[in-house]
């Protein structure tokens, strides 16, 4: 895994998107950007240092781009029509399988149209691959919106060893069984030589349905973290099925966070927010899954009821914007937006408003900055298949500062013991949690801090990603 020769990559990467997307300006330019996301945050770090290449969409519709290079990285931009963005990306990734993965929060609509396109850009995405991949490659294929690609592949190019690693929750059999695709996804994952997911559950419920399903024959033992893979023989290849919790890179984040320069900005920050007694932070995409309407009705309430002093508390709430076009998230935003402007208009006065929603996404400095600003985290997914935005706090608390409110639903609340674990659904208990974090014991802050700290800085994502290679090296 390392080198690009003549003959293609030995290690590439295929993921929905590049690590960079095209945008095009108002003049007519075009740019490229930071791709959004957790994927990108933690594949990006281990590929730049581990040259390879990347198979993904430039982000656009219709934008034809020719393979290059970038920072030692070799992009390969599969393009997409509008027609495609509108039933591949927007209506089978993220408006049937998103949902349905994320326990049917929001309901999965199923379309065949929307059906026959992830099959059709599964297969360009393949295609390319097959074309770009040296013999005997290690190809790495991401996520839910090519589930497909590991058969599709195979039947290409059967000399090359192939992985997939699912970013998001895989569903209870109950849900899954919903798709009417369902056989087809569980086929396409088979093509794999390893199929990982974060947690033991997801790759149990993977194997339950390929007994099902597809009628094999899977081991039956449980599944370990890292260890003890589940193994499924398809014709004469073995397939492994594993659990591999996904991380960021600690250490550069801790490294980031003593930056002189951003502890500076993380001051100016307080300053800029009228010195609060405590910051209580919010950052995600703005999605569905996130529970940002959660913690902003926790807050309301907390105010409402006298048990968080408008001035003395501010909340700052970062929102990237996401699949913009996808209904269910036109929805979500006014709501947000309409929740913000509730407490601001109740609780706010002149020049200091309670609540500070962004809805942008900020650069590496400026949100360890805020993070390093903030007295206390909020994560409160209703389901998420890790989250990193938490870890990442705590890679930036080298202090022992600040405090941790974490959903039991997300994946990282299994490795995150020592936070402040709360079931999103259950408002007084998110309440009760909030109060505790502001009003936490310094001492015991610390020691909470401390132990976050030690799991998250001895596994990073490099350990990640060593981990599921090896595996599939195996
Ligand atoms: P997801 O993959 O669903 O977006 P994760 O929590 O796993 O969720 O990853 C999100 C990534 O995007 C994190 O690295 C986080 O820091 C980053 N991010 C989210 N919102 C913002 C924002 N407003 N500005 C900058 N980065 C953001
Ligand atoms: O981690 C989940 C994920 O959907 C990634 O696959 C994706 O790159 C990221 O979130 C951001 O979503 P999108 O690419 O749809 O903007």
């Amino acid at each position: 895994m390392s080198s690009i020769g003549e003959n293609g990559a030995d290690f590439l990467v295929v993921a929905n998107r590049l690590p960079v997307d095209l945008e095009r300006l108002p003049d007519g330019t075009q740019r490229w950007k930071h791709s959004p996301g957790g994927l990108v945050t933690a594949l990006e770090p281990f590929l730049r240092t581990h040259s390879g290449a990347w198979v993904g969409w430039p982000g656009i519709a219709d934008a034809e781009v020719d393979a290059f290079e970038e920072d030692g990285l070799q992009l390969h931009p599969v393009a997409l029509s509008a027609a495609e963005v509108a039933d591949y990306y927007e209506g089978f990734s993220n408006g049937t399988l998103w949902p349905l993965y994320h326990d049917v929060v929001a309901p999965p609509a199923f379309h065949r149209r929307w059906w026959n396109a992830y099959v059709r850009v599964n297969q360009r995405f393949a295609d390319v691959t097959a074309k770009v991949a040296a013999q005997g490659a290690t190809v790495w294929v991401q996520d839910y919106q090519l589930q497909l690609v590991p058969a599709m592949l195979r039947e290409l190019r059967p000399d090359l060893r192939i992985g997939f690693f699912l970013h998001i929750p895989f569903p209870p059999v109950e849900l899954f069984m919903q798709l009417p695709w369902r056989t087809e996804i569980i086929r396409g994952l088979l093509g794999a030589d390893l199929v990982g997911f974060h947690r033991p559950g997801g790759a149990q419920n993977f194997l339950w349905l390929a007994r099902r399903l597809v009628g094999l024959e899977p081991s039956r033992g449980a599944v370990g973290v890292r260890t003890r893979p589940g193994v499924v023989q398809v014709g004469d290849r073995t397939v492994r099925v594993g659990a591999f919790p996904i991380s960021i890179d600690s250490a550069g984040l801790d490294a980031l966070a003593r930056d002189k320069e951003v502890q500076k900005h993380a001051k100016q920050i307080r300053e800029d927010l009228g010195n609060p007694k405590k910051i209580l932070l919010g950052v995600d995409r703005l999605d569905y899954t996130k529970g940002i309407d959660v913690r902003l009705r926790a807050l309301y309430e907390l105010l409402a009821d006298g048990r968080v002093d408008p001035g003395e508390v501010t909340m700052v709430q970062l929102a990237t914007p996401s699949r913009e076009r996808v209904e269910h998230y036109k929805q979500m935003r006014g709501e947000i937006e309409q929740a913000v402007g509730r407490i601001n208009g109740e609780f706010s006065t002149v020049g200091h408003p309670v609540v500070h929603y962004l809805h942008q996404s900020v650069n590496r400095r400026e949100l360890t900055a805020f993070m390093t600003a903030a007295d206390v985290m909020v994560v409160t997914p209703v389901r998420d298949g890790m989250n990193l935005v938490c870890k990442e706090y705590v890679a930036t608390r080298y202090d022992l500062g600040g405090a941790l409110v974490l959903s039991e639903f997300a994946g990282a609340a299994a490795e995150l013991t020592s936070a402040f674990l709360v079931n999103p659904h259950d408002l007084d208990g998110v309440k009760n949690a909030l109060e505790a974090a502001l009003t936490l014991d310094p001492a015991e802050g610390r020691r909470r801090m401390r132990a976050l700290r030690r799991q998250v800085l001895t596994h990073d994502v490099d350990r990640w990603a060593r981990s599921f290679l090896d595996a599939l090296g195996a």
